[in-house]
């Protein structure tokens, strides 16, 4: 019997649904606001983020993971854990935070979060997994609940975890097509949706498949190839901001506005975040945005000793002077 689960956002999104994937110390606020700037996918994920840990003396530094825009809508809280009863308390505040849904990570191989029976080890409890989703739902209340998960952690067991999933109907599952022991190391099995996509028919349940994915013409491709609802792309946006930008191809974009970017970032960061992120992770995203053009070397070797957002626009104004020829 199906359960009626709130299906929020989910329902009104057109298909094939393309999100960005969540991505600690990468996806936080200030990149969402600079990829929602440039072409922005059907829905934003938090970074992930611990139950247990919100409702510990450590929520103050927490909150900032889940700090976010409007113009971020719809945006889903991505949290981990292995409490049922710390799932719906966070259920409850993510409702409060006024967020679109909530994500439940069951798919993190790392082996901190596995240690800790959180993330990918749940597919290797799927009854706590199940009474996980359960709390979460209770906690939930209109907020829609999905889950992304892997196939397997030692080893696929595609049918078998999905069909634990699928009995708790969650509003949306993301499928990321390795198991957890292969952690990025394996290309991803995506003949495995043939087994998926399937079970996934007929259900109030959609799916979306994860791992690989180069651009949205890659995406659609395997969406029409497996018949899914969606796909969900993480690294290919290393580099290229405007990888959800239906209307251009990043070979596409001038180098001037590649820089602009670049400072809208680090502005935004400053902004959103003030001192209580450390600047310097912005070195690393700075580093990814400055590739594949002329002088892009030059420019990631100035980037590297940036410290504050005036930095960055003193290397940036220096490199259009000598590369655009403009005056600043
Ligand atoms: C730096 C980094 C951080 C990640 N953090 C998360 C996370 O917080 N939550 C999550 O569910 N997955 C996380 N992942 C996994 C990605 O969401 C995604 O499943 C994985 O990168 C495979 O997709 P891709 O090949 O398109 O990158 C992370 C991956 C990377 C590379």
């Amino acid at each position: 019997m199906p359960m009626n689960r709130p299906a929020g956002f989910w329902k009104d999104l057109p298909k094939p649904i393309f999100t960005l994937a969540p991505m600690i110390d990468v996806t936080d606020a200030a990149f969402r606001r600079v990829i929602a700037g440039l072409g922005k996918p059907d829905v934003f994920f938090t970074e992930f983020v611990s139950c247990r840990g919100l409702f510990s003396p450590g929520r103050p530094k927490l909150m900032k993971l889940l700090r976010y825009d409007e113009n971020q809508r719809p945006i889903v809280a991505q949290v981990f854990g292995k409490e049922p009863e710390y799932f719906l308390k966070t259920a409850e505040m993510v409702q409060d935070l006024k967020f679109d849904g909530i994500d439940i990570n069951m798919g993190c191989p790392d082996k901190n979060i596995c240690k800790q029976s959180s993330g990918a080890a749940l597919i290797k409890d799927p009854e706590l997994a199940k009474e996980i989703i359960h709390a979460t739902i209770e906690g939930a209340g209109n907020l829609p609940v999905s889950v992304k998960t892997r196939i397997g952690f030692n080893k696929r067991i595609t049918e078998e975890w999905l069909g634990h999933l699928l009995q708790t109907e969650p509003v949306a599952v993301t499928v990321h097509l390795r198991t957890a022991k292969e952690m990025s190391k394996v290309e991803a099995h995506w003949e495995e949706m043939e087994i998926a996509a399937p079970m996934f028919k007929g259900s109030n349940t959609l799916l979306m498949g994860n791992g690989d994915l180069r651009d949205l013409d890659h995406a659609q491709e395997m969406v029409n190839k497996y018949e899914i609802d969606g796909a969900m792309l993480g690294r290919a946006i290393f580099g290229n901001p405007w990888l959800f930008d239906r209307t251009r191809k990043s070979a596409e974009i001038p180098l001037a506005e590649r820089l602009d970017v670049m400072q809208m970032h680090a502005d935004s960061f400053l902004e959103i975040f003030g001192d209580e992120k450390n600047f310097l992770i912005m070195r690393k995203h700075l580093r990814e945005h400055a590739a594949g053009f002329n002088g892009a070397k030059e420019l990631r070797v100035a980037l590297e000793t940036i410290s504050n957002p005036e930095d960055v626009r003193q290397a940036l104004d220096y490199f259009r002077l000598k590369y655009l020829k403009q005056s600043v």
